[in-house]
């Protein structure tokens, strides 16, 4: 067998395992480690005034946001949604989301705030992007659920060096695994947030 095919089956392999590892925790875990993400936001990651910060809604038993958002619009910090590009259908938009914003389920059937192009940030204009993942490891490597999404959207400014946005990843401590095989497209994280953990590379 080949190497490439090889690492695609064990990429496959991981996201099928992960998943099914947290869509198997219990609606009591998750609302702790909603709770405790939270606590652990505050307690990690600086914010300046009036943040633009990019989120995402979860879903696949993936770490819920939505006590986070809450408490970042309490604190007037401004929340950002992802929004699958309505003409490049393979990168990402952030629109600003707020307790009315109009939603539409996407492809994914997942939640999005609908498309108003003046309440769109562009991607350097954010001071965090918060991003879902299925698996991290211990070099801040990440793997999603494998359209290719933020690697697309964030190629540019990987390549670029860029300060802003900050990348972190949030998920939960059973998302963990040693080592990621990993592509050259896929870009790393800067830091990792579960509701126990901080990490930083
Ligand atoms: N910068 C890029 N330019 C072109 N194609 C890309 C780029 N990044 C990723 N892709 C394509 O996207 C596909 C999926 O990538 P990958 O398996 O890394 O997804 P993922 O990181 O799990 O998903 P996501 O980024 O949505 O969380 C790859 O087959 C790759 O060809
Ligand atoms: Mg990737």
């Amino acid at each position: 067998m080949s190497k490439i095919h090889e690492q695609k089956i064990s990429r496959t392999e991981i996201r099928k395992k992960v998943r099914e590892a947290r869509r198997n925790l219990t609606p009591s875990f998750q609302n702790q480690a909603e709770e405790n993400l939270t606590i652990n936001f505050s307690q990690h990651i600086k914010l300046s005034k009036k943040a633009k910060i990019g989120l995402y809604l979860s879903n696949d038993g993936e770490l819920n946001t939505n006590k986070l958002i809450q408490t970042l619009r309490v604190k007037k910090h401004q929340v950002y949604l992802p929004i699958i590009h309505p003409f490049n259908g393979a990168s990402l938009l952030f629109q600003q989301y707020e307790e009315n914003s109009p939603m539409v389920a996407n492809r994914y059937a997942i939640l999005e705030p609908k498309l108003n192009c003046s309440q769109i940030c562009p991607l350097p204009e954010l001071d965090i992007l918060l991003m879902p993942l299925v698996a991290f490891d211990e070099q801040g490597n990440r793997l999603g659920m494998g359209g290719g999404y933020y690697d697309r959207t964030l190629a540019k400014h990987y390549a670029e060096q860029r300060e802003k946005p900050k990348l972190i990843g949030l998920a939960h401590d059973c998302q963990k695994v040693e080592s990621l095989p990993i592509e050259a497209w896929d870009v790393p994280l800067e830091q990792i947030l579960t509701p126990t953990k901080f990490y930083q590379w």
